[in-house]
């Protein structure tokens, strides 16, 4: 049984590891404060989940998910997650996250930032655009009329065949963007950022994507 490590247990963090567990993987959940404040959490997800530090969330994880605010990711250990597939779900959101210049100007991407951080893992956008709770009522079986899809980006090709595989056992289809610099692409204020959409409509939503400076031209 695979396991799954998750560094925030907010509203994303939370709902993708009901999702993880679901689908029979074990959930290894963590946030800043300590497993104890997880405690209720880790009972509702059962017995293959539990709460545990950063450290051990991201050591006992074959997948790792970072769900936090994007202002603390330089707190992400590295080492433990060198060589892992590590799922980015987070924005810039400037009032949250203050300014980040690089953002501002459009010259790198919110996950190229991640991937920066943790040079020795797998990073691919995934779950950046979803209300949280939609996790667990818009997913269907593969080959549903209209299944919604989401969005993946990422550098390297076998990690993203990995988490499209993962999406479509939560019940969604996968379009990819491309690569990491790509997902500016379903950044806030896309198209397709937020809605439901199926992998048609998605494909056409990245296709019209405006960087911010055209938008505000
Ligand atoms: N909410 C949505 O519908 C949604 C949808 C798609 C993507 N996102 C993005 O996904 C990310 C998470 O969003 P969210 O809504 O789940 O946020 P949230 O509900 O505020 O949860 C954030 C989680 O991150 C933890 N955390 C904060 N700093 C940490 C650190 N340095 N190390 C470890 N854990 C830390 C928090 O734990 P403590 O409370 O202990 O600090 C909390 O468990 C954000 O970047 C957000 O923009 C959100």
């Amino acid at each position: 049984m695979k396991t799954i490590g998750f560094i925030g247990a907010g509203h994303i963090g939370s709902q993708l590891a009901r999702l993880a567990v679901a689908r029979g993987y074990k959930a290894v959940v963590s946030n800043s404060r300590g497993p104890e404040t997880l405690a209720e959490l880790a009972a509702e997800l059962g017995p293959n989940a539990r709460a545990a530090s950063v450290e051990e969330a991201a050591r006992a994880g074959d997948i790792v998910v970072v769900t936090i605010p994007l202002k603390n990711i330089k707190s992400v250990p590295a080492a433990p997650l060198a060589g892992k597939i590590v799922i980015d779900t987070n924005n810039y959101y400037p009032q949250r996250d203050g300014h980040i210049p690089e953002l501002d100007n459009e010259s790198t991407t919110t996950a190229e930032l991640l991937q920066r951080h943790l040079p020795a893992s797998k990073v691919v956008k995934a779950f950046n655009y979803i209300y949280a709770a939609e996790l667990t009522t818009h997913g269907q079986p593969a080959g549903s009329k209209n299944r919604r899809a989401l969005v993946i980006a990422g550098d390297d090709p076998s990690a993203k065949q990995t988490v499209a595989h993962l999406i479509d056992q939560f019940g969604f289809d996968t379009v990819d963007a491309g690569a990491l610099k790509e997902g500016w692409r379903i950044q806030r204020d896309t198209p397709g950022y937020g809605p439901r959409r199926t992998a048609e409509e998605l494909r056409k939503d990245l296709q019209s994507a405006r960087r911010y400076a055209e938008m505000n031209a």
